[in-house]
């Protein structure tokens, strides 16, 4: 059993604590929230774009804290799930694993690259495992991707293009500030620069141009190159104003014998999509079966997979602490070439 202490229940806090329900060996035991009325078990005012609405739920049988401290002090918690705002990240990490905890933050892993390297080196230091909730690659679309690219049946992979794109996320106090979200670099394309670095490792050049809002890319195109001459990446992200279409995401994995399509819009609240596809050379288009309507399907892959690296003792390729510094570094190697590119 995984014993695990949720800090902040807020959208994702509650996400999370609906995976965990799904997952006999994990328990939550202890949550750590400064709002009062969340403390009481009251989260029906949790506010999310996916997802159920938060629900009043029975916490009898869990401990609930004001402050992190008393949280880490109970001995009977193995895991800390950070679900705080980014940039409290790297503090509540690093004090987690002086504590003796292992650790599973939401992402960004952190708001700054340096405080990344200070949670890997607090990680290795207490011999505790450090682990970034990316999400993005057990969502069922981009989890079929990653199994037709590790199968090899259609060849080596050669590239590909990768989508995110939102309207203004007015509703969200900070966004542009690099302080408090990152602007959609890092709370939005981090999502993809992590599957990149997953799939290809880090780039070897990186060429970005767009828009700025204040000390934020808002809308870019990047062009990304390896070591291998062959792969090349294209990524669109960012913020487009027009407020008709909330949310666009998508890819176009290039392989030598297939290529892997998928796409998906919110368009006026409804959901628009060109499901996936896998277009090979000579034997069709195959169209996989996809699970629909399961918004926490995807958590849950992401929390079983993190008990599995606990109880194994088998860190996780994708939610290990290196590749999520690695996404983070390319998000700024992203600004600035655009930063650099407007001579600012
Ligand atoms: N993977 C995804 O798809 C996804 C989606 C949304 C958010 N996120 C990430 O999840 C994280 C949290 O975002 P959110 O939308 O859940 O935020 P939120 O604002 O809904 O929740 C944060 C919670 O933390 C609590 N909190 C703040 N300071 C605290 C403190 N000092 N001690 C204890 N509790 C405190 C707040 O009261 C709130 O309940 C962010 O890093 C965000 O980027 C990920």
């Amino acid at each position: 059993m995984v014993r695990v202490g949720i800090a902040g229940l807020g959208f994702m806090g509650w996400i999370h604590w609906l995976a965990y329900k799904r997952i006999p060996d994990m328990e939550v035991v202890a949550i750590c929230e400064t709002d009062p009325i969340k403390r009481a078990g009251d989260w029906r005012s949790i506010q999310g774009n996916f997802g159920p609405p938060g629900e009043v739920v029975d916490l009898s049988r869990v401990s609930a804290y004001d402050s992190l401290p008393a949280m880490l002090a109970n001995p009977d918690i193995d895991l800390i799930d950070i679900c705080l705002p980014p940039a409290m990240h790297h503090d509540v990490a690093i004090q987690s694993l002086n504590a003796g905890k292992h650790v599973l933050s939401e992402k960004p892993m952190s708001l700054w690259t340096d405080k990344c390297d200070l949670m890997v080196a607090a990680a290795q230091a207490n011999k505790r495992q450090l682990m970034v909730a990316h999400v993005l690659p057990f969502f069922p679309e981009y989890a079929v991707a990653r199994q037709v690219i590790a199968e090899g049946t259609y060849g080596k992979l050669l590239g590909g293009r990768f989508l995110r794109v939102i309207s203004d996320p007015q509703w969200l106090t900070g966004f542009y500030d690099p302080n408090k979200i990152g602007g959609p670099m890092l709370d939005l394309h981090v999502h993809d620069a992590h599957l990149i670095c997953l799939l290809f490792g880090r780039p070897k050049e990186v060429i970005s141009r767009g828009r700025v809002k204040g000390s934020v890319a808002k809308y870019w195109n990047s062009f990304l190159t390896f070591d291998d001459p062959d792969q090349t990446v294209c990524v669109t992200s960012g913020v487009i104003d027009q407020q008709g279409r909330s949310f666009t995401h998508g890819f176009e994995i290039h392989l030598e014998r297939a290529t892997i399509h998928f796409e998906l819009a919110v368009i006026d609240g409804k959901v628009e999509a060109m499901p996936l596809k896998i277009i090979t050379a000579s034997q069709g288009v195959i169209r996989p079966e996809m699970p629909v309507g399961d918004d926490v399907a995807g958590f849950e892959a992401e929390l079983r997979e993190a008990h599995r690296a606990l109880t194994s003792g088998q860190p996780s390729k994708i939610l290990g602490c290196e590749l999520a510094r690695d996404a983070i570094e390319l998000c700024y190697r992203q600004s600035e070439s655009i930063f650099q590119a407007q001579g600012k």
